[in-house]
């Protein structure tokens, strides 16, 4: 059967990328599939040291699935550190990794480079042993569940062949006794498989080119209109490709407009502000109910914690080897 898993690492704001990479494909699966979605804290951990913000952006995360339209019933929606069977699985896959793997992983590289850049010497400098075994962690997270499918954003495609590989290790020693599926990402092929922030590189928090998911109506009004374009004339022909508000208009209207935009763009006569107030109003269409029913949750905390308790007990249940499961853990917990 096919098991839908995927997380989000809540390091503060979720934003837009998360919502088209991730979120929104997620929620297709939801439908469908068995789905398994979650808040992964320990992996924000490396990052956020912080105690409140890091509660804070749990029940984030938590009230932006739910806001997003997830049915706790069908899915469940639940915390990583909550499911420590997790923990237990990553010691055991870490012993089969080979360290050369962790050494090629792009997020360790990619903070060794910033360290050559700046002109460290040591390129471990700053460098915690969270980030190192992050890819580990993240196997185990998708193995424990069982999961089959993970829709995720390019980004993450070198983990999930990691997963595979380190799936493929354990079934290698262990087979014979028990087998993890190898799962596949769900990673879309075409241009929305990396959303670009405000200055056209890939939207993230570490860029700080983001545009966060629930931002209030005005605020998001402004951030749109903060997106950097050229000062081609009003009424001069515009080239669509490479506007990073025309590739952000492609996730939030329907074909017929974006098209339409394209073609009054390239025509001349519709100037970059028209456009953007285009893509406002496309984005706010689609976020503005989900906006609600965050602000609601975020206001009513029990509300999204009791949806963590319960979810994390099932996926705990899930979590457990399944020759415990109802056995020497005790029974799993009620349905709720
Ligand atoms: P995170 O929290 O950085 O991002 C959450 C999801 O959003 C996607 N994403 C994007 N997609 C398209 N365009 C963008 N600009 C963009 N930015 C982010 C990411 O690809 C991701 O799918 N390691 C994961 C969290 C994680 C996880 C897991 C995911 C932990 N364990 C197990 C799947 C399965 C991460 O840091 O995602």
């Amino acid at each position: 059967a096919n098991t839908y898993l995927t997380g989000i690492k809540p390091t503060g704001d979720f934003h837009l990328g998360n919502y088209v990479g991730a979120i929104k494909p997620a929620l297709a699966a939801a439908l469908e599939y068995e789905t398994y979605y979650f808040v992964a804290d320990y992996h924000a951990l490396n990052t956020v040291k912080d105690a409140g913000e890091l509660r804070h952006s749990i029940r984030s995360g938590a009230a932006t699935w739910l806001a997003c339209g997830l049915d706790p019933e069908r899915t469940i929606v639940y915390q990583q550190s909550k499911v420590p069977e997790t923990f237990e699985l990553t010691t055991i896959l870490g012993a089969l990794t080979p360290k050369g793997l962790m050494n090629r992983a792009h997020a360790y590289k990619a903070a060794r480079d910033r360290n050559t850049e700046a002109g460290i010497t040591d390129l471990d400098a700053g460098i915690n042993m969270g980030l190192y075994n992050y890819p580990i962690l993240m196997a185990a997270d998708i193995l424990v569940m069982e999961g089959t499918h993970v829709p995720v954003g390019r980004d993450q495609s070198q983990h999930i062949e990691y997963t595979a590989d380190i799936a493929g290790y354990f079934n290698h020693r262990f087979g014979g006794s028990y087998t993890f599926p190898v799962p596949k990402g769900v990673i879309d092929q075409g241009d929305g498989s990396i959303l670009p922030g405000t200055d056209g590189r890939k939207m993230s928090k570490s860029y700080d080119n983001h545009i966060p998911l629930f931002l209030p109506e005005a605020k998001l009004k402004k951030a749109i209109r903060r997106i950097p374009t050229d000062s081609t004339p009003v009424e001069d022909p515009k080239d669509p490709d490479g506007s990073v508000p025309v590739q952000l208009l492609g996730h939030f209207a329907d074909a017929e407009t974006v098209a339409d935009v394209r073609r009054r763009l390239e025509a001349g006569g519709m100037g970059w502000g028209e456009l953007k107030n285009e893509l406002f109003e496309a984005v706010n269409a689609e976020l503005g109910p989900k906006r609600e029913r965050y602000d609601h949750l975020m206001a009513n905390p029990s509300e999204i914690d009791e949806v963590l308790e319960a979810g994390s007990a099932r996926g705990r249940a899930r979590a457990r080897p399944p020759h415990h499961r109802g056995g020497g853990g005790g029974p799993p917990p009620p349905p709720p």
